[in-house]
């Protein structure tokens, strides 16, 4: 099991105020699998990523990470698993606008010590030939489409062959055709075996995945596995 969630509760505290987001969460994700988490706004689906990707601590409950129980876990601890285990793709791409895609996607790597600069950089240019980027290795973020950015922010979330891959809402900003190429790249990556969770408020990019959870007011509402799976390379309906 690489991810057991047990009984999860997460307040938020602003003085006195106490906003509970997530209210007893307990769900199992095996190696390879692609679940995808939908809910209404609020409901706690970015709040359990951030807790899942070691971005926030839990309130109360467990959380073993490949075995380990990461709940709690020190702040150094949490940073190294993080940079080593874990790729972020969020809705709004987070690329530095003033520096080339290559260096773009190179970021995560700063932190990682003894790495061979050849190799990664080597490891960074495959990865964007796949994601059909190689002509756009020297662009800046900015001369690139809303689809392409988000490709190149695929490619960095993979640059450090994480275990976890997080995606919060990954086609939120996209048209649908950018939306599709992008699903394309994620489905691929978890036919090779990444495992991968993924917010999401369309029902149709959800089925792309294997499994849905949908949350509800801070807790579960249902589990269950897709059985019309959308394969994105064959389109995506609207
Ligand atoms: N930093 C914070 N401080 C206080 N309350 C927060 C904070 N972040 C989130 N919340 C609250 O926690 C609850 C869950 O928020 P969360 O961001 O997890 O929802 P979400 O399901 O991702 O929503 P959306 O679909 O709008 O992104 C909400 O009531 C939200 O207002
Ligand atoms: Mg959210």
């Amino acid at each position: 099991m690489l991810i057991k969630i047990e009984n999860v509760t997460k307040d938020y505290h602003d003085n006195e105020l106490v906003t509970p987001a997530l209210r007893g969460v307990s769900f199992e994700v095996k190696q390879s699998e692609f679940v995808a988490i939908m809910g209404s706004s609020g409901s706690g689906k970015s709040t359990l990523m951030h807790i899942i990707g070691f971005l926030d601590q839990l309130t109360s409950g467990h959380y073993f990470f490949d075995g380990q129980d990461a709940s709690h876990f020190n702040d150094q601890k949490l940073a190294d698993i993080r940079n080593s285990k874990v790729g972020f793709i969020f809705q709004a791409y987070n690329l530095l606008p003033r520096i080339s895609v290559l260096d773009n996607v190179l970021l995560p790597t700063i932190y990682t010590s003894n790495l061979d600069k050849g190799k990664i950089e080597q490891r960074a240019k495959e990865l964007l030939d796949k994601v059909g980027l190689s002509h756009r290795v020297k662009h800046r973020p900015n001369q690139l489409s809303g689809g392409e950015q988000q490709r190149v922010a695929v490619v960095r979330a993979l640059i450090n062959q994480p275990r976890l891959i997080l995606a919060d809402e990954p086609t939120g900003n996209l048209d649908s055709k950018s939306g599709q190429e992008v699903m394309e790249v994620i489905q691929d990556l978890n036919e090779e075996g990444h495992t991968i969770l993924m917010v999401t408020h369309e029902k149709y990019v959800a089925e792309c995945a294997r499994r849905i959870i949908v949350l509800k007011d801070g807790r579960i509402l249902s589990d269950s596995q897709v059985f019309n799976r959308h394969i994105a390379k064959d389109g995506l309906e609207k």
